[in-house]
């Protein structure tokens, strides 16, 4: 059996990823704010559990690593993320899209990484975006493509730790997809973006550790 933990999953890219991994018979343990309310994640069928996990509550982070303890994760996603827009913005709405978008990617992954570690495949994505790409500028200040790159640098900061237990880790661009964040326009349809990262993941090897892929698995510039 294979386990996969999709970290925010009500919605879009988390809610396609855990659909698919749960259509193909993997155990998934997916996570959203309203467990209580799951809307599309709770018609998803399959092996699925569903947790809940507000990535900016401490104590919700420290409850789901207790309730998934003992349990190996094959390969864990942290979907995740704020749009806060491109600008600059108030200091209250920096501060929640970095820390939505930058720390609490590296602090919830780093609470679940013993079942990681105990696991057969020993999978770690972080979702970025090629807005982070050359991020953060002081001189331009872009909320969201700063506060992906800032999680760029963490991730890279962090990532030979994570190696050195056997982990192989990357960043993900998942492509324009069409999700509430992006709308219509957008040129990837969940699906397709997921069949993508998918297949990306499949594919890593332990060299491929601290690369940052696009749903084609081609490098995308830090
Ligand atoms: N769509 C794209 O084209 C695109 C491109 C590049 C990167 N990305 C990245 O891909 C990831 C998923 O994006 P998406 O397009 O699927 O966005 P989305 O449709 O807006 O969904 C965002 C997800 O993140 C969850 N979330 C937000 N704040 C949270 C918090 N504090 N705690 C727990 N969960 C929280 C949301 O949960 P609620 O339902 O509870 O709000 C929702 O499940 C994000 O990291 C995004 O930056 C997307």
């Amino acid at each position: 059996m294979t386990t996969v933990a999709v970290i925010g999953a009500s919605r879009g890219i988390g809610l396609e990823l855990a659909r698919q991994y749960a259509a193909d018979g993997y155990r998934v343990h997916a996570t959203t704010r309203t467990p209580d309310a799951p809307g599309a994640l709770g018609n998803v069928d399959g092996d699925l559990h569903l947790h809940q996990l507000d990535v900016v509550e401490d104590d919700q982070i420290t409850a789901l690593a207790e309730a998934l303890a003992g349990e190996a994760i094959d390969i864990l996603i942290h979907s995740a993320g704020i749009n806060a827009g491109r600008g600059g913005g108030s200091p209250e709405i920096t501060a929640r899209s970095m820390r939505i978008n930058a720390e609490a990617p590296i602090v919830t992954v780093a609470a679940l990484l013993d079942g990681v570690a105990a696991s057969g495949e020993k999978k770690v994505a972080v979702m970025s975006s090629v807005q982070g790409s050359g991020r953060p500028r002081a001189d331009s200040p872009d909320l969201y493509g700063d506060s992906k790159g800032e999680l760029n640098k963490r991730f890279r900061a962090i990532e030979p730790e994570w190696r050195a237990r056997g982990i192989t880790a990357v960043a993900l661009h998942p492509g324009y997809v069409r999700t509430d964040m992006t709308g219509a326009h957008a040129s990837l349809s969940p699906e397709e973006s997921v069949r993508g990262m998918r297949n990306v993941l499949a594919g890593l090897t332990a060299r491929d550790g601290g690369r940052f892929l696009d749903y084609r698995g081609k490098d995308v510039t830090w």
